[in-house]
């Protein structure tokens, strides 16, 4: 399929694009040496404090030189990003896709678009987050580390209040569950609740930790319901309506979530699965897609998804709120700050996920892949979604994931970078029906989006409206919000 406009590339100088090669990758990939180097230190220090046996030393030596190793080829890269050089094709470090991202390079150079300020951008982000696996996988003792994990898992240790908070909404809701059922409106009104909170988990993913604050994170966060009408403005296209009529058509029907963030967003798309299959007759069983490695920061990985239940499920996990952090907003502004943890939530927090527990025990709720599968693994469907290319020809580039999706009563997409691959990433005018830019996906099954726009491409807002905003100087085609 040929797309009528142009892919997003770093060619306008005025693009979130732009921005992202010039300033966003190199703060990610410093990062990255940082945590590297952080690693390592502990390392030495063990090294020197515990005096370990001899066999001990070798390995730990040896761990410390290959970080370094990796540290220099990440260096390196960051150098001839910024010269706007030639992307070096990825080894073959035994792990699937190298050919196919190495042959479309291959491509892409005979056009003279073989260098990193020259190529499209969503074919080079996927390409670099590939190429970055492919240092580690390289190595013998960094093979199955994730340079993301620590940074995940702090974020989602910080959002405690939000978590705590939906745990108690949830506890109440199944308080009054029979109430509920006893009219379908009432359920229409907490399915849009749901969806939001799904929504607006995506406005936290890591990639954009680089030019949010951690207090731009909490405000982003807060779930209660005058935060959520507070938001209701800013959401530019809304089917709500009409996907609750979807869901009402279903009958045991299966959701799936082609998931994007771990942490607070992997939450929420477990809030709103519960929703579903444990407050509406229409679903009976919710599978949810991750990525097999570490993928634009914070996408959910199969660890990651593990973790996740086990985390919540530790008392220990989240600080006491005593420890949680004020914002730096609430303490200057005289804001009213998000109510603070009741002593029960903890307890709705149990009671809530240990449910969750037992859905993955029992099959309402499913990982794609077996819930151990490591890293790198080749899963002929999991990779499908760290693949570089648009969803467009899904039926003929992934078979296997399209025809596992087709008896789908609704597949979730969630996240811009999902959305970005639904709409091939190019120049449409803000006002295509999404139909449209979905190329022949459309019509194959039933489709939903979630997504915070974190990119330039948008399609389905009305032309006034987008005018409007374009006329505005706010950057609102990628400022998350
Ligand atoms: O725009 C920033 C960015 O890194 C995009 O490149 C990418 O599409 C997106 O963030 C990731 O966001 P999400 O986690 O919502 O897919
Ligand atoms: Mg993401």
């Amino acid at each position: 399929y040929e797309a009528p406009y142009s892919p997003y590339d770093f060619t306008d100088k005025n693009s979130f694009a732009y921005e992202t090669v010039l300033k966003r990758w190199p703060i990610i990939l410093t990062n990255i040496i940082d945590t590297i180097y952080r690693r390592n230190h502990d390392f030495s220090l063990a090294i020197a404090e515990k005096d370990p046996s001899g066999e001990d030393m070798r390995i730990t030596q040896a761990t410390i030189d290959e970080g370094k190793a990796i540290i220099e080829r990440i260096g390196k890269l960051k150098y001839e990003m910024a010269r706007d050089r030639p992307l070096e094709p990825i080894q073959d470090d035994g792990e699937p896709q190298v050919e196919i991202y190495n042959t479309e390079l291959t491509k892409l150079t005979e056009q003279g678009k073989g260098s990193w300020f020259q190529v499209p951008w969503l074919f080079s982000e996927c390409f670099l987050y590939r190429l970055l696996r492919s240092y580690f996988v390289q190595s013998t003792h960094w093979k199955s580390y994730d340079p993301f994990l620590l940074q995940k898992q702090d974020t989602f240790k910080k959002s405690s209040r939000a978590i705590f908070q939906l745990a108690t909404t949830m506890h109440e809701l199944e308080r009054d569950k029979e109430k509920l059922a006893a009219d379908p409106a009432n359920l229409n009104v907490i399915f849009k609740e749901m969806i939001q909170i799904c929504l607006w988990g995506n406005a936290t993913d890591l990639s954009m930790l680089t030019h949010l604050s951690h207090d731009d994170i909490q405000n982003l966060q807060s779930v209660g319901r005058d935060a959520q009408a507070a938001r209701s403005e800013y959401i530019l296209t809304d089917d709500q309506d009409k996907v609750w009529s979807h869901i009402t058509g279903l009958k045991d029907g299966q959701v799936d979530f082609v998931l994007d963030n771990a942490g607070f967003e992997l939450f929420t798309d477990f809030v709103f699965a519960d929703f579903l299959v444990t407050y509406t007759p229409y679903v009976s069983k919710v599978v949810f897609h991750p990525k097999l490695l570490p993928w634009f920061v914070s996408d959910v990985t199969p660890p990651d998804f593990k973790s996740a239940i086990s985390s919540l499920l530790s008392p220990a996990f989240f600080p006491p709120e005593s420890e949680a952090q004020t914002t730096a907003h609430e303490q200057s502004e005289g804001a009213i700050p998000t109510p603070s943890e009741r002593p029960e939530s903890r307890t709705h927090l149990r009671e809530m996920v240990t449910r969750w527990a037992g859905y993955l025990e029992n099959g309402v709720f499913a990982l794609s892949v077996p819930i151990d599968t490591p890293l790198g693994a080749s899963d002929i469907k999991a990779n499908f979604w760290t693949l570089p290319y648009p969803y467009w020809n899904m039926a003929e580039l992934g078979p296997e994931v399209y025809n596992g999706l087709k008896n789908s009563g609704l597949v979730i997409f969630k996240g811009d970078l999902n959305f970005r691959k639904l709409t091939g990433d190019v120049r449409w005018p803000a006002w295509t029906p999404f139909r449209e830019a979905l190329g022949p996906l459309a019509g194959s099954f039933p489709i939903l989006s979630l997504r915070t726009n974190k990119a330039d491409v948008v399609v389905a807002v009305d032309k006034e409206k987008a005018d409007k905003l374009d006329k505005s100087g706010e950057h609102w085609r990628y400022n998350g919000k």
